[in-house]
């Protein structure tokens, strides 16, 4: 897939350094879709020591390669890459299927979300543009099928992740015990690990988050850039891949 480099724009000088994870704030960033292309750098971070400093409590389960391929190479992943071609932000959507009381079902799982450039806003936009263009993905190509849309499932003790989904992307918590049955049922990894279960919300990909999901990449495409929380003045120039835009 292609992106659109956005010519001239100066690299921003940090005023802030980044947060203790971050090797260093990048100069600059590419974020898009994946293609087949990038299955190799994904399996390798998943194997390497970055992986564990940027998901250090391992929140990330271990996917092997045919996992990761399948939604790289179908472009069902986004990643962010810096001025040095290191992964910067990646994170990927999964589809589940199962047969329900008396339907199929399906819904699609985002997950593996992880970046190393804390504050500047980057897994919100990579988040914001997977779940716009799966969200699409399961108009288009299940119209018929009963789906209950795109989902997250985060640990109830990985705070970064909730504030990311529910305070910054506007996710909806699913509380009913039924509805959250259904999903581990049509999701498959935990039904039977109760304890599993327990210790886990279901965040769905609303309304409001769509809203808010169409307002940041709109925000990012028009900036070019992402800006610092807490340091306005520090900004990061960011290219997107302009397929986002069949999606707002
Ligand atoms: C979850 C994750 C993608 C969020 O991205 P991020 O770049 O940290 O996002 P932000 O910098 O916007 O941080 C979101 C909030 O979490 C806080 N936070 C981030 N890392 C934290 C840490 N290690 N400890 C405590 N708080 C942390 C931030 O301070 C911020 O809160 P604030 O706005 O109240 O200050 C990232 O932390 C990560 O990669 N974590 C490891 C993998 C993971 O848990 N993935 C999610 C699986 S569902």
């Amino acid at each position: 897939m292609q992106t659109q480099r956005s010519a001239g724009l100066a690299p921003a000088r940090p005023s802030l350094p980044a947060t203790p994870s971050s090797p260093s704030l990048p100069k600059h960033l590419t974020m898009r879709f994946t293609n087949a292309s990038d299955t190799n750098n994904v399996v390798e971070l998943f194997n390497s020591e970055r992986k564990k400093s940027m998901d250090p409590n391992s929140k990330i389960r271990k996917r092997n390669q045919d996992e990761l391929a399948t939604s790289i190479e179908t472009g069902s992943a986004v990643i962010a890459l810096d001025e040095q071609e290191e992964i910067r932000f990646f994170g990927m959507a999964s589809e589940h299927f199962s047969f329900g009381q008396d339907h199929p079902e399906a819904i699609i799982e985002l997950g593996a979300i992880m970046s190393d450039i804390g504050g500047y806003g980057v897994a919100q936009l990579g988040s914001a543009m997977l779940a716009l263009k799966e969200a699409n993905r399961l108009r288009m190509e299940f119209p018929f099928l009963y789906t209950s849309g795109v989902h997250a499932l985060v640990a109830k003790d990985n705070l970064p992740a909730q504030k990311v989904f529910t305070r910054d992307l506007g996710w909806s918590g699913i509380s009913s015990d039924q509805d959250c049955s259904r999903l581990f049922r049509t999701q498959g990894k935990y039904t039977n690990n109760p304890d599993a279960q327990q210790s886990r919300l279901w965040l769905e990909f609303g309304h409001k988050a769509s809203e808010k999901a169409a307002n940041i990449v709109v925000g990012a495409l028009s900036k070019q850039r992402l800006t610092s929380r807490r340091a306005p003045s520090s900004s990061i120039p960011i290219d997107l891949d302009h397929h986002v835009f069949k999606y707002i």
